[in-house]
């Protein structure tokens, strides 16, 4: 397994390009399947969870091409409706074919994805969803096998709390429904936004996403369309951060500021310069380290629960005490442990960390158990002193693209070192 040698220390200047957002990609790769006409879509991320969802929508029938960042992805005519248990077990996110499937094909039989290493993560919502647009739902030796005679219906779908997943899957599902599927606290995120406009862009009539309501208006058929997806808010996020941990200032090209919702200020408050330029943000620290703040994850527009990793490695140094609390996932702190290795102070109790900023930290062996938690670790070496080795980089290989390239054009030292398997 491949690992990461960083060496600390180095203030990082420079510019790094951010890439087309994974969790947007991944949605748009599986709107393929409503149409048989062409779907081109621009500023797509070469990622290990793209590559996933590629082999899984070639099984399904999807011609897939892909040219640098292009991708073609034309589902003529679908060869299959089965999602088995390896793929989706290995990418959650293919568990989103389902509705499209269900929606042209009137059934799909995908495999439950599991708990994985953030939380259990059940899938119940997505179901009900389906259930109240007139779908039967059975569950048979650890798959959902799901019909529907004729279309999906009209129906008024109240989330009993907001689910970026469900609230996507729904959509997907509901735009070709014979009526008006209205979506009630629904998920804000920009990704969802983004489905909405690729969706719109192949005929789809939606009203409202980015609000708490969402209507779909079902049409018989969609068409094919080129859109580009559009900039990852987490990798924007995460590159900031840098700058925080690291020092320097760095431009981070075509990253936008209206993605960032609440993270804006709290990285403002914790001393870091954010400022929007024609084609980007240029991030830089004022002083000699960060100051801490307290932040607790919730849905967009809130702190975003796939940044708290990376902001509790900022904190690890800061200057003062932080609180994190993390109310999406139950599971997400595996990281903690591995930056007290380093030297960080944090005390966990139950779903909130106590971060008692250190003034520097050290380099140590590390490995982490998600994507997420493992840029944590990636930033938390960029400001230790002496070398850092982060393991299982394959979890990184998932959702940023060209880590080292992108860090090493600004000055730090990383290095990918190969392993035998
Ligand atoms: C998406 O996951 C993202 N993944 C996650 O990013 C992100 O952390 C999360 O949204 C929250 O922003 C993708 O887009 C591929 P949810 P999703 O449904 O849709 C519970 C990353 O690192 N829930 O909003 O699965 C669930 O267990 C990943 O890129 C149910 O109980 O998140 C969680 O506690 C990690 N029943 C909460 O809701 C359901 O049917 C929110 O999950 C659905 C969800």
């Amino acid at each position: 397994m491949d690992k990461l040698a960083i060496i600390g220390g180095r203030p990082l200047f420079g510019d790094i390009p951010i890439s087309g957002a994974k969790n947007s990609a991944l949605k748009l790769f599986a709107a393929s399947l409503l149409t048989d006409k062409p779907l081109i879509l621009t500023n797509v991320p070469k990622l290990a969870d793209v590559d996933m969802l590629s082999r899984l929508l070639a099984e399904l029938g999807v011609d897939v091409v892909r040219e640098g960042d292009r991708a073609t992805l034309t589902a003529a005519a679908i060869a299959s409706t089965l999602a088995p248990y390896d793929l989706v077990r290995k990418m959650r996110a293919s568990f989103n074919v389902l509705g499209p499937l269900l929606a042209r094909e009137g059934k799909a039989k995908v495999s439950l994805p599991g708990g994985c290493a953030i939380g259990a993560r059940p899938v119940d919502l997505h179901l009900k969803a389906f259930e109240a647009m007139g779908a039967s739902i059975e569950l048979d030796e650890g798959y959902v096998i799901a019909t529907v005679d004729g279309r999906l219906k009209s129906a008024r779908i109240d989330f009993p709390f907001v689910s970026v997943g469900a609230t996507e899957h729904a959509m997907l599902a509901a735009t070709l429904a014979d009526g008006e599927v209205e979506l009630n606290n629904a998920a804000c995120e920009p990704e969802i936004v983004d489905l909405a406009n690729c969706l719109i862009a192949m005929g789809a009539r939606i009203e409202g996403a980015g609000g708490q309501t969402i209507r779909i208006a079902g049409v018989e058929a969609l068409s094919g369309a080129t859109y580009e997806v559009m900039p990852d808010r987490i990798e924007t996020g995460a590159y900031a951060m840098a700058v925080g941990v690291a020092g320097g200032e760095v431009t981070l090209r075509n990253a936008r500021l209206d993605l960032l919702g609440a993270a804006v200020g709290s990285l403002r408050e914790a001393g870091l310069s954010l400022e929007e330029t024609g084609d980007g943000l240029v991030v830089s620290r004022a002083g000699s380290r960060c100051r801490a703040v307290d932040i607790v994850t919730k849905p967009f527009p809130g702190f975003p629960t796939d940044l708290q990793a990376q902001f509790m490695a900022l904190m690890a140094t800061a200057d003062g005490t932080s609180s994190i609390r993390e109310t999406i996932f139950e599971n997400r702190f595996m990281h903690a442990p591995e930056l007290a290795r380093m030297g960080a102070k944090i005390a966990v109790n139950g779903q909130t960390a106590t971060v008692a900023g250190v003034a520097r930290l050290k380099g140590a062996p590390v490995m982490a158990t998600d994507l997420r938690a493992s840029m944590g670790l990636i930033l938390a070496a960029l400001g230790a002193e002496g070398q850092t080795i982060v393991n299982r980089v394959y979890h990184l290989d998932r959702g940023f693209e060209r880590l080292e390239e992108k860090l090493a054009r600004c000055g730090a030292l990383v290095e990918r070192v190969r392993g035998d398997d």
